[in-house]
Order: C-alpha cells, then sequence, then structure tokens
C-alpha cells in the first residue's frame, strides 16, 4: 500500500528566515496522522533531528496495529486476546503473511507446507560442531540463521515473488529445529529430527526434550502454553529487530541474513534480551532474600544513580498494561497449576512485586507497566526451557513477524535503501599535520 496525502497540510516556519513551506499530511486507517517530512531537505537544507525514532513512522504497514495508551494489539485488524484463545501458531503466522486467516482447506495446505520444510541441510550439523558448547544460543542462532543463505541458493532472489514465499516457510518451518539443535548442542545431547505428524509446537517440544534412549510424550497444556507464547511475540510493528530487518533488506541483502540481522538485534536486554534478563532479576531478589527484600530493590531501582532497572517493566509504546503482559500471566496460571507448582516462589515473587511496582508512584508517574517478559520467563522455565534459551524461543516466534514485514517492504512501490542522515558535532575540516607536530 502506498501513502495518498489527505486534504490536511502542516506548515513549517523557521525563525531565521528560512521560507515556511507546506507539508502534506496522511491519515492511517487507525492511529496518528504523520507529516510527510521527504521534500524538507530539498526545500530548506534542513534535517530532521530524532534519535531513537520517538516521533518518526519509518515506513507504512498494514500488517500489526498497537495502540499504547489503550493497550490494544491487533494483528490484520484481529485483537490479540482473540487470536490467541481461538486460533494456534500456524493460523497465526497465515494471517500475518497473507493478510487474512486461513479457511480450514487453506490450513491444511499451510500447514503441511510448512511442515515438509522442518529439515535443516543435513551439514548444518558440521557448522553447529564449529561453536564452543557454552556458547550463548543466540550467537549461535545469529551464526546458523545467517548461514540459512549458504544453503538455500535456490530461493534468494528478492525480486521473485514464489523465492520470497519459499524463504518465509523455510525460516518459519525450520527456526524452531535450530533453536532446538542449539539446545541440544549445548547439553551434549544428539540432534532430534523433526516429525511430521506432530503439530509445528509438539514438534519443536519433541525436538528440545526427546532422547533416542526413550520416546517423548509431550503435554497438551504445556503445547497449548508454548503456543500462545510463539503467538503473542508473533509480531510488533516497527520495534527495533524489525526495523533491523526492515533497513537491512531495503540494501537488497537476502531473507536470512536480514532475519539473522534480526536476532541480533533481539538480543540485546533492552529488547527480546528482557525475558531472561527479568527472571535473572527474580532469582537475584529471591537469593537476597525474597519478597522481604523488593523495597529496598525498588529504591535501588528508583536512585538515579543506580543503573538497575526493573526488568520486563516499561515499554517504549504501551503507557498502559501491555495486553500480552495480561494473556500471559494467565498462561502462567495454567501452566503452574498443570505442574502442581500453584505455590512456585518465583511467580509469588513476580506477582509481589508487579503489585508494590504498580502502586509505587515512580511507576505510576511513568506509565511503567508490566510488558510481555516479566511473565512469559516464568511459564518458559516451568517448561523446562533453560534461561539462556527464552531470547531463542523469542526469535523463533517473532521469525513470522520479521518476515512479514519484509516481505511487505520489498513490495511496497516507495521502497528505498534506509538511509538515516546526522546531526554532525564533530570537527570542522582541518588539515594533517606531521607526525613530529601532533600533541
Ligand atoms: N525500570 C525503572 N525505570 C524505568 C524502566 C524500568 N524498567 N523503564 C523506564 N524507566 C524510567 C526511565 O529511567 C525514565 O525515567 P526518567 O524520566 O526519570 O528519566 C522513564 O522511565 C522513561 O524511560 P525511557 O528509558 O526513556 O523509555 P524508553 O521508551 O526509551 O525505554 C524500555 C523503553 C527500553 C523498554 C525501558 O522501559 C526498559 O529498559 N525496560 C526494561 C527492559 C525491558 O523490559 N525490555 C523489554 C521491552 S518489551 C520487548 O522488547 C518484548
Amino acid at each position: 500500500m502506498s501513502t495518498t496525502p489527505s486534504d490536511i497540510k502542516a506548515t513549517l516556519s523557521f525563525s531565521d528566515g528560512t521560507p515556511a513551506i507546506d507539508l502534506p499530511v496522511y491519515k492511517g486507517s487507525i492511529g496518528p496522522d504523520v507529516v510527510d517530512i521527504r521534500a524538507l531537505y530539498g526545500k530548506t537544507g534542513k534535517f530532521t533531528y530524532d534519535p531513537g525514532f520517538m516521533s518518526t513512522a519509518s515506513c507504512n504497514s498494514s500488517i500489526t496495529y498497537i495502540d499504547g495508551d489503550k493497550g490494544e494489539l491487533l494483528y490484520r485488524g484481529y485483537p490479540i486476546e482473540q487470536l490467541a484463545v481461538q486460533c494456534d501458531f500456524l493460523e497465526t503466522c497465515y494471517l500475518l503473511l497473507n493478510g487474512e486467516l486461513p479457511n480450514a482447506g487453506q490450513k491444511t495446505e499451510f500447514v503441511n507446507l510448512v511442515t515438509r520444510h522442518t529439515m535443516v541441510h543435513e551439514q548444518m550439523q558440521q557448522f553447529f560442531r564449529g561453536f564452543r558448547r557454552d556458547a550463548h544460543p543466540m550467537a549461535v542462532l545469529v551464526g546458523s540463521v545467517g548461514a540459512l543463505s549458504a544453503f538455500y541458493h535456490d530461493s534468494l532472489d528478492i525480486n521473485d515473488a514464489h523465492h520470497r514465499e519459499v524463504s518465509a516457510i523455510r525460516l518459519i518451518a525450520k527456526l524452531p529445529t535450530l533453536v532446538a539443535m542449539a539446545y541440544k548442542y549445548s547439553i551434549g545431547q544428539p540432534f532430534v529430527y523433526p516429525r511430521n505428524d506432530l503439530s509445528y509446537t509438539a514438534n519443536f517440544m519433541r525436538m528440545m526434550f526427546a532422547v533416542p534412549a526413550e520416546d517423548y510424550k509431550s503435554n497438551d497444556v504445556m503445547v497449548r502454553a508454548l503456543d500462545r507464547i510463539f503467538i503473542l511475540h508473533a509480531d510488533h510493528e516497527q520495534n527495533a529487530s524489525t526495523s533491523t530487518v526492515r533497513l537491512s533488506g531495503s540494501s537488497g541483502a537476502n531473507p536470512f541474513a536480514c532475519i539473522a540481522a534480526g536476532i541480533a538485534c533481539l538480543w540485546g536486554p533492552a529488547h527480546g534480551g528482557a525475558n531472561e534478563a527479568a527472571l535473572n532479576m527474580l532469582f537475584d531478589i529471591q537469593r537476597q532474600g525474597g519478597a522481604e527484600r523488593i523495597g529496598e530493590f525498588i529504591t535501588r531501582v528508583k536512585d538515579k544513580n543506580s543503573d538497575v532497572k526493573l526488568m520486563g517493566f516499561g515499554h517504549r509504546v504501551y503507557k498502559n498494561y501491555d495486553p500480552r503482559a495480561k494473556l500471559m500471566r494467565e498462561t502462567c496460571h495454567e501452566v503452574l497449576s498443570e505442574l502442581g507448582l500453584h505455590d512456585d516462589p518465583l511467580f509469588k515473587l513476580a506477582m509481589a512485586l508487579e503489585k508494590i511496582a504498580l502502586e509505587d508512584d515512580y511507576f505510576v508517574k511513568r506509565k511503567l507497566y508490566p510488558n510481555v517478559d516479566f511473565y512469559s520467563g516464568i511459564v518458559q522455565r516451568a517448561l523446562g526451557i533453560p534461561v539462556s534459551l527464552f531470547t531463542g524461543i523469542f526469535a523463533l516466534a517473532r521469525t513470522v513477524g520479521w518476515i512479514a514485514q519484509w516481505n511487505e517492504m520489498i513490495s511496497d512501490p516507495e521502497q528505498k535503501i534506509g538511509r538515516p542522515r546526522q546531526l554532525f558535532v564533530g570537527s570542522a575540516r582541518r588539515d594533517v599535520p606531521p607526525l613530529a607536530a601532533r600533541k
């Protein structure tokens, strides 16, 4: 979809004598209007300045919509609360990729397609063996997903819609296999091949937890919980990793390389790495005395001179309860009661911490609420997933969002290579002094 101007114009005037200019304003289907500043530099010789993209729409998109003040998240118009309850992850993938939910026939066809692409090239095993066993799974994933472009040359023409579709399916299908391989490699167990008679998520759990010595039977409640984690993480409009994927893709780089770039960005603790950091924070508080130490911990969080943050709290866009966090909290209850862990001390600690933070003026004033990562770590830990793999699970789930956004960008007639400019504050032109004259 390309942008069409509305009747509204924005007039930008300057106090330095530069003539005022009119800028077109566009209306989306919902959400804030945008001012088109593309002609600004040509007409005035000035750039806009917006580090961190606080007020910048970097593209137009029809995939995911967030209303941060309401705490609303829609995939292709459908509320996340309905998708999480009425659909499974592969239906959600189909929706994100194609714009509509699949009917029964389309679903069967799509599930078949993804299922038939779950194996990775056998030589990927050699590639894995080059990593140290104690490598962080995200390091392994950045490398191995990037390496897929060395194995699947036949789907790398980004201008061919069929190639793009095949690459999308390969990525969605192979990520669970690669994440499970990263885990198996780290614990010294043999890789487990995918099984096509299982659902996407049950197959992933089997590749994670089965061993050749005995078979593995997954628990339906746990499979459903993990599937829900996948749905909740599937897309989130123009966040840091998605913008990384779009920027990488804007140069024409292949989709496997672009998704590897997204995974690298996701790894950071301010983004997808927060689920690992949130659980480690809970462990730390528990080690130091548990609930009794929450007050002291919160004091440190609020201290401007400390760099302690309440991990799993706060969000650039949500200034209300993250709707994904609500669903994740529910899933947490379900999984812990299924496992007979109603009294899980970590969950209790998280709930106590949440209650205190939500009542504290510091958090209230700044509109800091729990985000999806606050509870997802507790659920994943209960499912037997090691802490170091949490962000890898996030990457697995977000791959569909990344590839849908990448595809949308490639198909957009307005697409150009991303090339931000800067406010230069360094030295103006100067001459190189001879070595002997340098201080
Ligand atoms: N703990 C304590 N204070 C916080 C927190 C937090 N988790 N988050 C924000 N603040 C404070 C900031 O110090 C700042 O205070 P100030 O106005 O006194 O300077 C104010 O709230 C605004 O915060 P910013 O950092 O300006 O907000 P920004 O939008 O840039 O950051 C971010 C958002 C990165 C998510 C931040 O809230 C954070 O670091 N949270 C913890 C990490 C986390 O949970 N990340 C996961 C995000 S969700 C996801 O990726 C799936």
